[in-house]
Order: C-alpha cells, then structure tokens, then sequence
C-alpha cells in the first residue's frame, strides 16, 4: 500500500511541476492572451498604425497579408517560415508553386522595425504575420478578430520541399478543401467561412488558365468564361502573369465573394466546388445573405487557423528574414 501511496504521490508531484509550474511562467512558444502585455503592451497598436500609414502605398496589401497568413500558417504552424530568404542550408518557401503571388513582405519589414524600436527583441516575426492578417481583415471592413493567442517563435529553418507539399494547388478541388481545414479543427461552415478569405484580392492568369484550355472547366458560367478568356488569352508566359480580381469588390471583406461563386464565377476551382457542393452549397448561400453569419464563422475559423502548431524550437528573429546569427 505505502509503495501505491509513493508512486501515486510522485505522480502528483510531476503532475504539478510540469502543468502547475512549467505553464504558468509566461514562455515563448506558450500561447497566452495576454502574452505581450508587460513586454510591449502596444505591439496591436503599432500594428495597426503601420497597415494603415502604408496602406496608400498598395490598397490592395491586406489581401496580400491574409494569404501570407494562411501560407505560413498552412506549412508546419504558424512561425514565419514563409519570410526566411534563402540563406545557407533554406531554400526560401517562396519557390514552391504555390507560393506563387506572395507578396508585400515589406509590410512586415516596416511592422517589425516599429515594433523592435518600441520593444527591441521580444515580438516575434510569426505573431507579426497573425497580427497583421487580423489588421488587413478589419482595414478592408471585415470583422475585428477578438481573442487571439500570441507568443510564438520564429522558425530557426525553413523547406521548400515540405512548402510545396503542404500548400494547396491552384486547381486543388473539394476533397483537399475539407481535409486542410477539417484537420484544423474547423467545422464545415468555418471552413467555407474561411475560404471567404478570396472575397479580397486577385489571382494571377497561371492559376486559373487551366480550367480555360484546352477545354472549359464546367463549372465556369458562360459568361464568364468569356470574361475570363479574354483576360487571360492562351499561351504566353507574360500573358499568365495578368491578375483577375477575386470578386467585384477586391478591396472589400464582404460577402460578395459568395454570391459570385454561386452565380458560376468563382475564380478558382475551389471555389466552384464548394458553390457546387450540396453539403457546403447552403452555407454559401446563408453567408451570401447574411453578412454577420460570415463574420462571426470566418473570425472562429481564422483563430482555428491561427493555432495550427508549430515545432516547440524557435527564437524571435532580429530580422525576419534571416535566422538569428547565433
Ligand atoms: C483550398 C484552399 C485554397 C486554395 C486552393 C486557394 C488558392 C488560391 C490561389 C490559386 C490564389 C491566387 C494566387 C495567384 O495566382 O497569385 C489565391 C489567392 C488568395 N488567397 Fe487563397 N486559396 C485557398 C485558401 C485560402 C485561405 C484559407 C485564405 C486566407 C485565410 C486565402 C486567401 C487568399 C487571398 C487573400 C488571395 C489573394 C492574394 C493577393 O491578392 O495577393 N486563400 N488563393
Ligand atoms: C526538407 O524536408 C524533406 C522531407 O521531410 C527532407 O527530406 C529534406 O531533407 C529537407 N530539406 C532540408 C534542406 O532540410
């Protein structure tokens, strides 16, 4: 009996250091509400300050900002591994195909060089990119995302290999929708909520001339179809970097995403499928007339989607495009 007693009381013990002691000093890598409250309370401030000081640089930056999001998030968690250049020993994630399109990583250049001269060395590059898609989201009339976890660590490498077989492809079609976003944790409708995502910005000719030639996807309407040919002309490297505006309103997070994919015009071969779907079909629908249905599942979903783990080893970048030297 005493022997059960000690062993159960030695259980207690650990059970206490590791989850009592351990989590309750604030570390990196320990996700926390209110993680950077003591080190630099401003940092959201400073984000913002920086998006919308820049934003007449390019108005079409916050579009930029949420992909970057999801492109960093989507390849082994959220660590800015997507930002690392190549350098000795990384080839950069911005050579894998479906990197294509990234854009405005000098938006987090200039967050970052505000936020180390307000508090030098304790905000990481990877809540930097959270921070900033929330900020691009709210900037372009979407909804203000409330109670993000911050604390990650920067990736110390990057691979372009795992980047490339992580990412979804241009023309990845509904089976892949579910499984990335249903391996996050998201139900069906915060899935299609976060697709909504494609209510800004635009997509370049490359990843949609596929569903053009040599024949027509049939799940484009015939008109635009037309619209889109005419756009995007066949062959011709240079014609492929042409861009095509994700819906009418490429600078507004709103619902008019929705109403596009139902009408046979969405952009990508994702978004038709999750039109066509019966299962996700109504809640395009729901989303498409009630704007506050999307908000609400789209800011779930982007918390889901902002606490896809990463690997526990890391350090807060001095630049976020390099590792740390030492
Ligand atoms: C299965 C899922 C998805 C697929 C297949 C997909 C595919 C694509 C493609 C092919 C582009 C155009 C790239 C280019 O040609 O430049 C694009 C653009 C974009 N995607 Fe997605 N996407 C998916 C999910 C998401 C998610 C979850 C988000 C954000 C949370 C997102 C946000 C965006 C944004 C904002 C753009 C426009 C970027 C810009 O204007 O620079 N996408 N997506
Ligand atoms: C990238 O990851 C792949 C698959 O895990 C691995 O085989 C490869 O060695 C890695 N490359 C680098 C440069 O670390």
């Amino acid at each position: 009996m005493g022997g059960v007693r000690e062993v159960v009381g030695i259980f207690f013990f650990f059970f206490f250091f590791v989850v009592v002691v351990v989590n309750t000093s604030t570390c990196w890598g320990q996700l926390s509400g209110h993680f950077y409250d003591g080190s630099c309370p401003n940092v959201e401030g400073i984000v913002r300050r920086v998006v919308a000081h820049n934003l007449w640089r390019d108005p079409t930056a916050p579009a930029a900002l949420l992909r970057l999001f999801f492109h960093d998030c989507q390849v082994q968690g959220c660590d800015g591994s997507i930002l690392l250049d190549s350098q000795e020993g990384i080839v950069t994630e911005r050579e894998a195909p479906s990197n294509l399109g990234i854009r405005r990583l000098d938006f987090i250049d200039k967050i970052k060089a505000a936020i180390e001269r307000a508090c030098p060395n304790v905000v990481s590059c990877a809540d930097i990119v959270v921070l900033a898609a929330r900020e691009a989201v709210r900037i372009a009339g979407g909804p203000h995302i409330e109670g993000l976890l911050l604390g990650r660590l920067d990736s110390i490498t990057a691979n372009e290999s795992i980047a490339s077989a992580s990412l979804p492809p241009p023309d990845a079609r509904f089976d892949e929708f579910l499984q990335i976003f249903g391996s996050k944790g998201m139900s069906l409708e915060e899935s299609v909520a976060i697709l909504g995502a494609h209510t800004l910005g635009v997509g370049h000719c490359g990843s949609i001339v596929n569903r053009l030639y040599p024949e027509k996807d049939e799940s484009l309407g015939p008109l635009y179809y037309n619209v889109l040919r005419l756009r995007c002309p066949a062959g011709g490297m240079v014609r492929q970097r042409a861009v095509v505006a994700n819906d009418r309103t490429p600078l507004v997070f709103d619902s008019q995403y929705f109403e596009k994919a139902l009408a046979g015009r969405g952009l990508f071969r994702v978004d038709s499928d999750v039109a066509l779907n019966q299962l996700t079909n109504p809640i395009m629908q729901l989303f498409s007339a009630n704007r506050h249905a999307f908000f609400a599942a789209f800011s779930s979903a982007f918390l889901k989607l902002s606490l896809a783990p990463s690997a526990s080893a890391g350090e807060i970048r001095h630049n976020c495009r390099f590792v740390n030297a030492d």
